[in-house]
């Protein structure tokens, strides 16, 4: 068991789902307060509800939709009456690449993809900013995509997003280290879960994408929500403390760049 986060407080937006909900269970076995997030509210209540059965002290949720000052303003007053007003670790597991792939969409659909991947989770981070700053040792850890570093076929306003990310990562994580936080960025190539993005891909074309995994992840295989968080947990853990603006790629080695 890891024992680092025990009656730390944690909070993981974008948790309702693959990744962070992972991200949530493993920090919760860490014996660390987690308070879990998401948009739609029937199913943050059903992965709420399964985390207390087996952490019934340990876990909290609100929904909120990050993108909108109302929502976010939400989110902090939910936080701060839970928690009080210091937070140890953030994570930011929003984001979606369920757009069009062509780089020829309208204004306003860029807009759209960068409030979700980008905008949204910067305003996010300003709002919680004070309260990391109150902790001891405090850090973000952001979910990023090897999409953002590489040309992968993704959708090119989501990867613009994830690259705007990164890069956002790495500066922020100059400018606040004077106070003592340190903020890094995951990179996940494909990961595969039940009622994720890749399930509903596979579904549409088994033969197509089982060959693309071949293809081009050289360890021949889908991520598991598990590889990410593992990687999360460890950029958020003392065993981390001299890692600052550094970018874990986690993907089966899919991204090779020099
Ligand atoms: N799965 C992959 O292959 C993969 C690969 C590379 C990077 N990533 C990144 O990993 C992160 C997690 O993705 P995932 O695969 O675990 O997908 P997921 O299950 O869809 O998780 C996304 C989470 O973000 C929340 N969310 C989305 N938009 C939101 C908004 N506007 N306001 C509040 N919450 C919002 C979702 O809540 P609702 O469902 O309620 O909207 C959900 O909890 C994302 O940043 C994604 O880009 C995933």
């Amino acid at each position: 068991m890891n024992t680092d986060f025990r009656e730390k407080k944690i909070f993981i937006a974008g948790s309702s789902g693959g990744i962070g909900y992972k991200t949530a269970e493993l920090f919760l076995k860490g014996g660390a307060f987690v308070m879990l997030h998401g948009k739609n509210s029937s199913k943050l209540l059903k992965k709420k509800k399964n985390l207390q059965t087996h952490f019934p002290k340990q876990v909290s949720g609100v929904t909120a939709d990050i993108t909108t000052t109302r929502g976010r303003k939400k989110l902090l007053a939910e936080y701060k009456k839970k928690h009080g007003n210091s937070l140890k670790v953030l994570v930011i597991s929003v984001g979606s690449g369920k757009v069009v792939k062509t780089a020829f969409i309208k204004e306003r659909e860029w807009i759209k993809v960068f409030e979700q991947n980008f905008f949204g989770i910067v305003n996010l981070i300003f709002d919680f900013m004070p309260l990391l700053k109150k902790s001891k040792d405090p850090s973000i850890v952001i979910v990023g995509s090897i999409a953002g570093i590489e040309h992968i076929g993704a959708p090119v306003s989501y990867a613009s997003a994830k690259a705007a990310l990164h890069s956002y990562a790495k500066h922020l994580s100059v400018e606040v280290a004077k106070d003592g936080v340190r903020v890094n960025i995951v990179h996940p190539g494909n990961v595969y879960f039940d009622g994720g993005r890749w399930e509903e891909l596979l579904k549409g074309n088994t033969k197509k994408v089982r060959q693309y995994i071949k293809e081009k992840v050289p360890m021949r295989r889908f991520g598991k929500p598990k590889d990410i968080a593992e990687a999360i947990l460890f950029l958020a853990s003392q065993k981390a403390e001299f890692i600052t603006g550094a970018s874990l790629v986690v993907d089966g080695g899919q991204h090779n760049s020099f």
